[in-house]
């Protein structure tokens, strides 16, 4: 397609001239524009590119592993790596409120990113994935205040970097275009939306480190699973989520009192408007007998069967 093959020559252009010799940091989460951002710098400008990766402690099962191998190894960028685990729990204990969990959540990583950026160097420019979406939302829509969105217009305010933000000007479909036309792999390319604020928001009331895991495990299965059923591609997301409900249950002679794991798959175009994914029965039955068997203190699982509206895709 050479309408991207000229996106990307011409960035790349754009990008050398605006930075001459100087630095960019780039926050990069392993999400697609986060992702498309740093591969496009780097292609423009190599080593004085720095990306900051912040693991708060919540993100899926291998997450992290595979961010950095694919960015620091394959492509062999610069990645520093923030283990802020610690840090984001801490400020997540006994707070059970959804809207105070997103807020605590962005606030930190606003912190860490100030305190971790001054540690690596010194900076000239900050890149950010912003789309074109990300500026007209931002500015009007109600969807800011239904969820706080901690994505746009988090930088601490006595920052003083340049911004450059390369994808600000495209759609989402069309972010993943130049992320083909630069080679990032296809699980990146293709990943399914994750949220800012990770699997806090899966576990439903206090996050614990315990119950991450569970979430963390359960959510391991699921995806294997739809992957093996070919069904990936075709819903747009699918996750697991931990309500906090413990119910009877019975495994072998014994009465269990454990967990309950829901499983959220939904078909969309924007995530504005869902529907619940049919997945077949006997994929269904296979995820709940691996979660059941395979993960600690889990005896029961349920299906969302409720569109959006009136439910959200997330269950907080
Ligand atoms: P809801 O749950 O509002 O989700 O139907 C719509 C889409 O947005 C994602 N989502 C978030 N993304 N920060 C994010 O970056 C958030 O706080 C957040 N909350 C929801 C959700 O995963 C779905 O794709």
């Amino acid at each position: 397609d050479w309408t991207m093959e000229s996106f990307v020559e011409d960035t790349i252009k754009e990008i050398r001239n605006k930075v001459g010799d100087r630095k960019v940091l780039c926050a990069l989460s392993g999400g697609v524009d986060s992702s498309v951002v740093a591969i496009l710098i780097h292609k423009a400008i190599g080593d004085q590119l720095t990306c900051m990766f912040i693991d708060h402690g919540l993100l899926r099962k291998d997450e992290a592993e595979s961010v950095m191998e694919t960015f620091s190894g394959k492509f062999d960028m610069n990645v520093v790596k923030i283990d802020a685990k610690d840090r984001f729990l801490g400020k997540l204990k006994g707070v059970s409120d959804p809207e105070m969990k997103r807020k605590l959540i962005g606030n930190e990583f606003i912190y860490v990113f100030d305190d971790e950026s001054k540690n690596i160097g010194e900076f000239d420019f900050l890149a950010q994935g912003t789309l074109y979406t990300d500026i007209v939302e931002s500015g009007t829509d109600t969807a800011q205040t239904i969820k706080s969105h901690h994505n746009v217009g988090g930088l601490p305010e006595d920052m003083k970097f340049e911004l450059i933000e390369p994808l600000s000007a495209l759609f989402k479909d069309e972010v993943r275009k130049v992320g083909e036309e630069c080679g990032l792999p296809n699980e990146i390319v293709w990943r399914q939306p994750f949220p800012g604020p990770g699997l806090a928001i899966r576990v439903l009331g206090e996050v614990t480190d315990d119950k991450l895991t569970i979430v963390r495990e359960s959510d391991a299965i699921l995806r294997e699973e739809i992957k093996k059923a070919g069904l990936d591609r075709e819903i747009w997301q699918y996750f697991t989520a931990l309500p906090n409900m413990k119910s009877v249950g019975v495994m072998g002679d014994a009465r269990t009192y454990s967990y309950t794991v829901g499983i959220r798959a939904v078909t969309s175009i924007d995530g504005m408007t869902a529907d619940w994914a049919r997945i077949p029965y006997d994929v269904l039955e296979k995820i709940s007998t691996r979660i059941v068997n395979e993960v600690d203190h889990v005896n029961r699982i349920v299906l969302d069967i409720t569109s959006k509206p009136p439910a959200t895709i997330e269950w907080e």
